[in-house]
Formats: C-alpha cells, structure tokens, sequence
C-alpha cells in the first residue's frame, strides 16, 4: 500500500523524506518519489524499485535552508509500476502524492484533457495537481483552488500539495485514507502512518475524514466542511513496531480489518456498472481455452477450490484445482486447451512456482493471480492479475484470501459474459452483490466482542470440524487452516454432507462443530447434517443469518441476498474466532511456530 511523508521546515529535507518513507517499507511498494521546493527552485527525483534507487539518484543533492517537501511510496494500481506512474506527480508549477482512490478521476481527466492538458502517467492522481492549476488560474489564492480541487474529488484520499506558487506551504486534505500531522518545536511533518515521525515530532494530530488545510512556517490551519477548526494535539508513540500495526494488536488483526478497503481496490476499474473488464488480459486471451486447471498451495489452494464451483456455474467452464506439491510428481495429463491458472499471495511459493514451469514446457497458456507483482511467478506467466491486497504481515494470509477470492468471482463473471454463458440479469445480479462486498466485510466492534467473549469455550476438546456445502465447503477448510495455524488445535474443514460417511463417529460433546449455514445455498440440507450432529452431542457453533435452536453458540450474520456475500461475512467471522483463540491461548498469532510466510523450498 502507498505511503506518504511530509516535511516542512529548516532541516535537510531528502534525508527526512527517505527516511520517512523507509519506515513506511512494511507497508509494500513499487516506486518512490520526492518533490522539495526550497527557495523558489523546484526539485523532484523518482525511481522504481527499492529506495536504494530513489537514494541512489539523489545522491549528489542536498536541500538548503527552509523548504516543503513531499515524498511517496507507490504501490501500482491504475498503471504500472513505471516512474512516469510513480507519485508526485507534477503540473506546470505544482506536485501532489495522494493515496487512495479518486472514483471520478476519468470523468475529471476527460474534462482536464478537453482544455488541452496532458497527462503524463495512467494514474488517477495525475488529475488532482491538473485541476488544482485548473483553478488556481481563475483563483489565484492558492489555498482556494486547493479548496475547490478537492471539492471535486470522490471517493478516498490522502493527499499533499506543494507548489510554486505558494513556495513556503503545504496544502493537505484527506478523506477515507489516513494522514496525520506531526509537530515538533519548529517543525511540521506529515505522513500516512506514525512510523516516518516517530523519534522526530513530539506531537502529533491525527486527520479526521473531510478536513483539510494548510501548514506554513509555524503555522497550520485546519478547516472541514463546517469552516475553520480548532484541533488538540496528542504526544507521539514511541513505539514503532505498533506504530506500523495501525493500533492493532496484531498484523494479522490489522489486516482482517482492512479487508473491506483493499477489496475495494481490487475491484476499482475491473467492475463497472454491467461487466468486468481486465486491462491485463487481452481481448483473444481465452481463445482456444476449453477447460481451466488451477494450481496452488495452502489458502491459496482453498480460493482456487472456490473458484472451481464458480467458473462451472457462471461461466460453464470446466475446472479442476490440484495442490501444486500433488500436482508436480502426479505425470499429469497436459492439454494445450487448459488455461494454466496458479494463485499464490507471494508469488514465491516453490511448488506452485514448479507447478507452472511444468505447464509452460507442456505449452499451456498460463495466467497468474498473485499479489506481488514482479514476483518470479507473475514474471513466469503470460499474463497476471494482481490482486492489490496490500502487503500482508500475518503469516496467517487473510485478506489475500478475500482478494483472490473476489479476482476469481470476476473472472468467472467475465468469462461468463465473453462467452455469453451469463445472461445480462445475472451477470448483474453478481456484479450488485460484488460492490456490496467491502460493507460484508466491515467488523463490527459487537461481533468482535462476541467472538472475544465465546472463544473461551473452545480451548480445549479434541478437536474441530469446519463444515461447509458448495463454496462454503473451501471456506470450511479455510477456516479450519486458520484456526489450527495460529491455535495449534487439531482443526479439519469437511463437506457437511461427507460427515456421516465416517467423520461422525468423533462426535460427543468435546467435538466441535463451526458450521457455515447460509441461507442463499442449500441451508436445509446443511441444517439437517448439523442436525445429526447435534443429535450425537457435537458443541455447534453455528454461524448463519437464520437462528438455530440447537446451536450452543450463534453468530447471527447480517448479508443473506447472495451467497458471496454471505461467504465474505462468513469468512471474517471465522478468522477473527481462530485469532481470539489464538490470543487467549497466547500463541504468537502474527508468526506462528513453525511457518513461514513465503515457503520457497520444495
Ligand atoms: O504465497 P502463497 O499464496 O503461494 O502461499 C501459499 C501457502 O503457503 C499459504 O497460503 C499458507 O498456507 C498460509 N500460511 C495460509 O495462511
């Protein structure tokens, strides 16, 4: 995820900016940029890559006297990771970062370009600096033209504004992504997250969602849609490491509570009001393609098994999903009509890395769904989508889960409509329930009260089962990979309806049951298997939007129009039951013994 920082003051500004933006490292990134203004000059590096580069192109300068600055680490989304892409991003005479998302930016971009503007990067950004010059030509008070630029912007931002028109300020907003303001005796900062500040500022103000402003030489004013504000400052942390973790107690909390803002992400420019569209995948992409095989390992395995129920019924595509270790040494029958589909959070893992070479020696076209980009299995494939989860720290994967598992869902749905397996109503009806996904996702400070309050009970017996019908069946095992990776308990995701085939006879009172009930998808048949269970003496915990006389426990869901959107609430309760056990039982719940979080061995 992107990250900025902010300097204005006497000290030597490019140090304090890379240093800051070091610090923000943790949070991923594939370009850097800086912008000073000091005096009245104007100077701007970037790079792409690792800050080394963005170090090593500014080695020769040095900033004197007082200035403003603005620095930036990008993580791509709208454009490569190219330095023409990589933030600030200039006009004639100004520089802006931002982070986040401008919703409206193509509408804003048409309108910058029929005046004549060229942009230079495929950024949605690129539009805030040219409609702050826009305005300032017909207000020249700098301070207004900002203030009218981000009267325009929807959607979410933090953003810096510097510009030679006002050399000796820094003009900020933010709305939806986060920014704060440090303060030390003579100096301002400004940055995404406390890290950059830590050590440097003494206090600090953390920016509510509409407020915006200006800081200038001993001076900062903040105003929001009510006018001018009065604002109380706060000491700084001094603790970095739980700086980085945003307040959370864990990255692996942290993470599980961003879900409903990268899954945003994921779908910006890819769902548009009645398709999908993938820029990365070319028009002829699935031309030829009769049948899909995925391969990967661990959750990443479990969000390909999801896609297998998905692709068959939306898009009548034949798939099958394999554990790339299985996979490899299983002399499997290669069809050059099999799209080759590996998904791996890292695009590291070893196995599923393997898994790949040996379908492209066979011929297969290949396509990766990955979060890293630039990773040796996107760079391997002929074509990859990201899924712009953000760096994930929890060894435990969470959100890469939710984000591959939502790549898949449009995938599905636009190979439904390419192929015209999906009628029109459908496909709308998948697309509605997709743009409700980031509120399924929300945690609510009840539910993780709950699961705090009840994950006492279940600290002890022999064991867990997770079950699950249809796509509730990989979330099952999902949710019981959870559990036993951060609890250390013996935890088994089953299909609900395998369960009497032999599984049933573990069955008493110190087994158990977390039972997936949705209410879109076959929820009489699961509530009869859970039935038969409670029948034996198995402690249920039920999780459904429908009550359940014979749970011991219930959770009680809140989405039940589409059965994605109640596996995505489904989902967020079973990772925050695994982390609450996982904390009463005092495991390391961020790095669980014995796992690693990117295994590139065999
Ligand atoms: O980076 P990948 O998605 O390829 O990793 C695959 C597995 O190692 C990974 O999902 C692992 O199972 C996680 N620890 C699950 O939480």
């Amino acid at each position: 995820m992107c990250g900025i920082v902010g300097y204005l003051g006497l000290n030597e500004k490019k140090e304090i900016l890379l240093d800051g933006l070091q610090e923000l490292e943790y949070r991923g990134y594939d370009s850097a940029g800086i912008a000073v203004i000091e005096g009245k000059k104007l100077h701007n590096f970037k790079a792409i890559g690792k800050l080394e580069n963005l170090r090593e192109k500014t080695k020769t300068y040095h900033s004197e006297g007082f200035g403003i600055s603005i620095g930036h680490t990008r993580w791509a989304t709208h454009g490569k990771p190219t330095e023409l892409n990589a933030h600030p991003h200039l006009g004639a005479y100004s520089y802006v970062v931002h982070n986040g998302i401008i919703e409206n930016y193509q509408e804003l971009k048409h309108e910058l370009q029929a005046d004549g503007v060229t942009f230079l990067s495929q950024t949605d950004t690129e539009t805030i600096v040219h409609l702050f010059e826009k305005n300032h030509k017909t207000t020249p008070d700098a301070f207004l033209a900002f203030e009218k630029t981000i009267q325009r912007l929807e959607g979410a931002y933090a953003t810096l504004l510097i510009t030679e028109a006002a050399p000796d300020t820094i003009f900020f907003a933010k709305q939806g992504s986060p920014m704060l303001i440090g303060f030390s005796k003579e100096d301002v900062y400004f940055a995404s997250s406390d890290t950059p500040i830590i050590g440097k500022a003494d206090e600090v103000y953390y920016l509510e969602d509409g407020e915006y402003g200006y800081a200038k030489a001993g001076e900062v004013k903040l105003f929001n849609a009510g006018g001018e504000k009065s604002f109380t400052k706060q000491a700084l942390t001094s603790d970095k490491i739980s700086a980085q973790k945003d307040g959370y107690r864990f990255f692996m909390e942290k993470e599980i509570y961003e879900q409903s803002r990268v899954m945003s992400e994921t779908m910006i420019g890819r769902v548009r009001d009645e398709s999908i569209y993938f820029e990365e995948l070319g028009e002829d992409f699935f031309d030829g393609i009769t049948s899909i095989k995925i391969c990967a390992c661990g959750t990443s395995y479990h969000s390909a098994l999801c896609a297998a129920y998905l692709f068959e019924r939306l898009a009548k595509v034949r798939c099958d999903v394999e554990i790339a270790s299985e996979f490899r040494y299983k002399e499997p029958l290669l069809l050059k009509d099999t799209l080759f589909v590996t998904i791996s959070q890292s695009g590291e893992t070893a196995d599923t890395l393997e898994a790949l070479k040996m379908a492209k020696r066979a011929g297969l076209k290949s396509l990766s769904i990955c979060n890293v980009d630039n990773s040796s299995i996107v760079r391997q494939s002929d074509a990859a989508i990201l899924t712009r989860a953000g760096i994930e720290k929890g060894v435990a994967s969470t959100k890469a889960f939710a984000t591959q598992t939502m790549v898949l869902w449009m995938l599905a749905v636009y190979l439904g409509q390419t192929r015209k397996t999906l009628s029109s109503v459908l496909a709308k009806t998948e697309i509605d329930a997709m743009l409700h996904t980031p509120k399924a996702l929300i945690v609510g400070d009840e539910l993780h009260a709950k699961l705090h309050r009840l994950s006492k009970r279940y600290l002890h017996g022999h064991g867990f089962f997770f079950i699950g019908r249809d796509i509730f069946y990989p979330l099952a095992l999902e949710g019981a990979l959870k559990l036993k990776e951060i609890s250390y308990l013996h935890a088994e995701g089953y299909p609900a309806g395998e369960m009497k085939h032999g599984p049933i006879a573990l069955a008493d009172s110190e087994l158990f049951t977390v039972a997936l009930m949705p209410r879109t998808m076959h929820y009489d048949k699961i509530k009869s298997n859970v039935e038969e269970l409670s029948a034996r003496d198995a402690t249920i915990l039920a999780i459904s939007p429908e009550p359940f006389a014979l749970a011991d426990d219930f959770i009680q869901t809140q989405y039940a129009t589409h059965p994605m959107l109640e596996f995505f609430e489904m989902m967020v309760v079973t990772q925050l039951f695994a982390l609450e056990i996982s904390v009463r039982l005092g495991n390391d719940v961020d790095m669980p013994r014995n796992l690693a979080k990117s295994v590139t061995v065999e």
